[in-house]
């Protein structure tokens, strides 16, 4: 709890932050919080969200994170009295579960494909399929991005003997996800033996694509159903090779559990950031369950996996509520949010790990097989998503 010295020294530290005093928003009575008004909301979804998914203690409130992004703000700018709310942060946190890692497969020799590589989650999950023998495919939005990546991953110690090669692909770009199906054909001339969708954005206004397809919706959804088309002949083909099931696992999160399916992929009406990315999200789900129902699972195994809150410039580049809820956070990340390796080991690679293979159609979280949302496991949901999807498909020449 701050003092009103602490709070003057850090109001003064904190340029734009106002001292907030009295009853907050959720009942409580903080004697002295110090808030930035833009990201107050933020910081409270932040904390909701967190804990609905179990990342936080239910006994950590929003104004307690808001006197230790204060006070950690404020030790960094200026060396005043803010360590007391740092310390009164940390001394009020029960511990987390720990996550429940599952050993990484042996990939030897095989060839993996990571969206989205160059950055956050893709690239530990690189990293992590580097170190566990795969020859990795490095996606990058542009050839410079993705060769940073793959020069990147290639330093790194313990990756000195694994194989990165860069591939890139502008994802919401028909033409460019075709480039990218051929380039993962010739460098994987013998097939694909894993395929990791986790490419995403967000998008504080509305963009279209030049198909006239709002932009969150074509990167994270239509890219995602897109690629497990287009590359599906070279994961079956991996599969008769090496005489396992390929895998393919699509990175969802857990705002599809407030997405719903849409039919107008351009939101002529009722554009909203939050709203297209839960949507998008809720459609990549199911149309992931989609696949895992048609395509035989001794083939081709497509799974879902749930990474949780990431510390990753993925709101810092989205911008809009993402933007916000990133400034509110940023400066305690480390205390409340997983890192992307701890993220990527808990989702993606456990849905890769030994004890998940020839398994489809399953949705990984806080390193373990979960169920999702009530919708996205809806039969009709997913027919529903998978007619929309497939014909949209047919329409763009997939
Ligand atoms: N961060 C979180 O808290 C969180 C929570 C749940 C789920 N997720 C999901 O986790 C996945 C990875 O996100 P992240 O947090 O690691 O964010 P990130 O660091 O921004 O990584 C996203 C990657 O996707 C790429 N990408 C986005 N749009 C693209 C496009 N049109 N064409 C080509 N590449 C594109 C980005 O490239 P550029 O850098 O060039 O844009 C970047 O490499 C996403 O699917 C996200 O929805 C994240």
């Amino acid at each position: 709890m701050l003092d009103s010295a602490s709070l003057g020294g850090l109001s003064r530290a904190l340029p734009g932050w106002t001292r907030k005093t009295g009853q907050d928003r959720l009942g409580n009575a903080p004697q002295g919080v110090l808030v930035d008004p833009g990201l107050a909301e933020g910081l409270d979804a932040a904390v909701n969200c967190q804990q609905q998914a179990g990342e936080l203690p239910r006994t950590v409130r929003a104004d307690m994170c808001a006197r230790s992004v204060s006070g950690v703000v404020a030790s960094r700018r200026a060396e005043d009295s803010a360590s007391g709310a740092s310390r009164h942060f940390a001394e009020s946190r029960t511990p987390m579960t720990e996550p429940r890692n599952a050993p990484t497969a042996d990939l030897s020799g095989r060839f993996a494909l990571v969206t989205g590589a160059a950055d956050g989650l893709g690239l530990a999950t690189a990293a992590e399929l580097g170190r566990a023998g795969a020859n990795v495919l490095v996606h990058g939005r542009t050839r410079p991005k993705a060769e940073q990546a793959m020069r990147l991953l290639s330093g790194r110690p313990g990756l000195e003997a694994a194989r990165f090669v860069a591939v890139h692909a502008e994802l919401s770009s028909v033409d460019e996800l075709r480039s990218l199906s051929s380039q993962v054909g010739e460098l994987a001339p013998d097939g694909l033996d894993v395929l990791v969708n986790n490419a995403g954005a967000q998008f504080s206004e509305r963009r279209l694509t030049s198909d006239g397809i709002e932009m969150t919706t074509a990167v994270v959804h239509l890219a995602t159903a897109a690629l497990c088309r287009l590359l599906l002949d070279q994961l079956s083909q991996a599969a008769r090779r090496a005489r396992v099931p390929a895998q393919v696992v699509n990175v969802t999160s857990i705002n599809e559990r407030i997405g719903k399916p849409v039919n107008d992929w351009s939101y002529a009406a009722g554009y909203g950031q939050v709203r297209a990315y839960s949507n998008a999200k809720l459609m990549a789900l199911a149309y992931t369950y989609a696949m895992a129902r048609q395509i035989d699972e001794t083939q081709v195994t497509f799974n879902a996996a749930d990474p949780g809150a990431v510390f990753t410039d993925f709101g810092r580049k989205a911008g809009g509520s993402a933007g916000r809820m990133d400034r509110a956070l940023r400066p305690v990340a480390p205390l409340l949010i997983a890192g992307p390796e701890k993220a990527a080991r808990r989702s993606v690679l456990r849905a890769l790990a030994p004890d998940a293979a020839g398994r489809s159609g399953g949705f990984y979280a806080r390193g373990a097989l979960r169920a999702s949302s009530k919708r996205s496991n809806d039969p009709a949901v997913i027919a529903e998503v998978q007619a929309v999807t497939e014909e949209r498909l047919a329409t763009l020449g997939f």
